[in-house]
């Protein structure tokens, strides 16, 4: 009886003590001065700030960051990344460079003339019959397969069923096709939501890789909203939709020289997870990565239809070149220049990592969606899916640009 009385204590007092449990993430220092918490280091020279946060926190931060016309405002480390705990507030020079050496190496290149210039192109007549090949219809199908899962939360009980789904789906589609190909989900640490990963194996450079990817996880509001209705039609449906359409049109074509990775992301909307955890992987593994597209809400033509913002923020100066050589030859959109101010998607678990990546998104920040992480993200009106298929055809061009040349930043 005592015993038991003890026992029942200890565990009294456990709860009452217990630490909130708190996430380490990496953040624009602004932010958290904004919201009163102190960073635990700060990399004046890099413009971000690491700190562990509380749940708590992080809402505030997502909320400040929303005042100030951004969306979450954050990227949120996991373990595997630190030697030991997130929760600690010091690290090892291992952990930081982990954390820090991909952002140096992307400064390096970026601010100190050691990347390539992007190329002048001339016209490949091959790549514009295969960019004339996008049909938006199909898009628009895709669109309304994806959006019609009451969610597609990471936390959701139905976390994988688009998944499942999805991979049947791109295997039927892939099924009469002469090329080397491979379709798998890809596990996660941090969520039970898998990612999806389609590679077309390089005739010629196999290790050589150029990705595109985009998420297909859905949320509803910033936090939780794993119960809620989220059909994340443009966010991000719209994306996933865009680079199945290329995948189709690509997969068409024959044996790429170099390895072409689709990718389809879990757990984006609550701190860039599952893409994180996959860049981090190819860092460690020494993957030769050319250049990473990601596609990120592609239907709502904010600007006017064909007004395609290039994110300059989180990538590479050669790849925005490489898009306006591209989009001069094959596409025909006006590309204006915008930033999202912080790492908006899953590019910038990719840059984070050092690999040169490219975000052409819907629209300028100012004329955004105002309807993404609500019930109301659905088909409308203003979807637009010739808009859509133009990043499709964007898709289409940079596999075939990069993927069968020796171009690299
Ligand atoms: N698609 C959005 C990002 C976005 C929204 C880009 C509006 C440009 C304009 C993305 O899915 C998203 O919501 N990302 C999170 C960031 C993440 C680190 C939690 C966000 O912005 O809140
Ligand atoms: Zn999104």
């Amino acid at each position: 009886m005592k015993n038991i009385f003890a026992f029942a204590l200890v565990m009294f007092c456990a709860t009452v003590h217990a630490e909130p449990q708190k996430r380490l993430i990496l953040t624009d220092p602004e932010l958290l001065k904004a919201v009163g918490v102190v960073p635990t280091l700060e990399r004046v020279d890099l413009g971000v700030a690491l700190a562990s946060v509380t749940a708590e926190q992080e809402a505030k931060i997502s909320e400040q960051a929303h005042d100030w016309g951004r969306c979450g405002g954050f990227e949120s480390l996991f373990d595997s990344e630190l030697v030991g705990d997130s929760r600690k507030t010091s690290f090892s020079s291992s952990s930081l460079d982990k954390i820090f050496s991909g952002l140096e190496y992307r400064q390096m290149k970026e601010y100190m003339g050691f990347a390539n210039p992007a190329p002048v192109l001339t016209l490949d007549p091959a790549i514009l019959a295969s960019t004339e090949k996008v049909e938006s219809e199909r898009i628009k199908q895709w669109v309304q397969w994806f959006s019609a899962f009451p969610t597609r939360h990471h936390a959701a009980p139905t976390n994988n069923d688009h998944v499942m789904q999805l991979k049947t789906k791109v295997e039927a589609m892939l099924a009469g096709s002469s090329i080397q190909y491979t379709v798998e989900t890809i596990d996660h640490q941090r969520t039970k939501q898998k990612s999806l990963k389609v590679r077309i194996e390089g005739s010629q450079r196999p290790n050589e890789i150029v990705v595109l990817g985009g998420h297909y996880d859905s949320i509803n509001g910033s936090f939780m909203g794993g119960s809620k209705a989220a059909p994340g039609a443009d966010d991000n449906a719209s994306g996933s939709a865009s680079l199945l359409e290329a995948l189709r049109v690509i997969s068409a074509n024959g044996q790429p020289q170099r390895t072409i990775e689709f990718m389809w992301y879990a757990a984006e909307e609550v701190g860039l997870w599952g893409s994180a955890e996959i860049a981090a992987s190819y860092k460690s593994s020494a993957k030769d990565v050319i250049g990473v597209l990601q596609l990120d809400m592609t239907m709502f033509p904010g600007d006017g239809e064909l007004v395609i913002a290039s994110m300059s923020d989180f990538t590479s100066a050669w790849m925005r070149g490489l898009l306006l050589e591209l989009n001069r030859l094959y596409i025909n959109a006006k590309i204006i220049d915008d930033k999202c101010g912080y790492g908006c998607s899953d590019h910038a678990s990719w840059n984070r990592q050092g690999f040169p990546t490219l975000m052409p998104f819907e629209s300028s920040m100012s004329s955004m969606n105002s309807h993404i992480h609500t019930a109301q993200d659905v088909i409308n009106s203003q979807s637009n899916f010739t808009h859509a298929a133009a990043f499709s055809k964007i898709a289409v061009a940079i596999a075939m640009q990069l993927g069968n040349s020796t171009l690299r930043e």
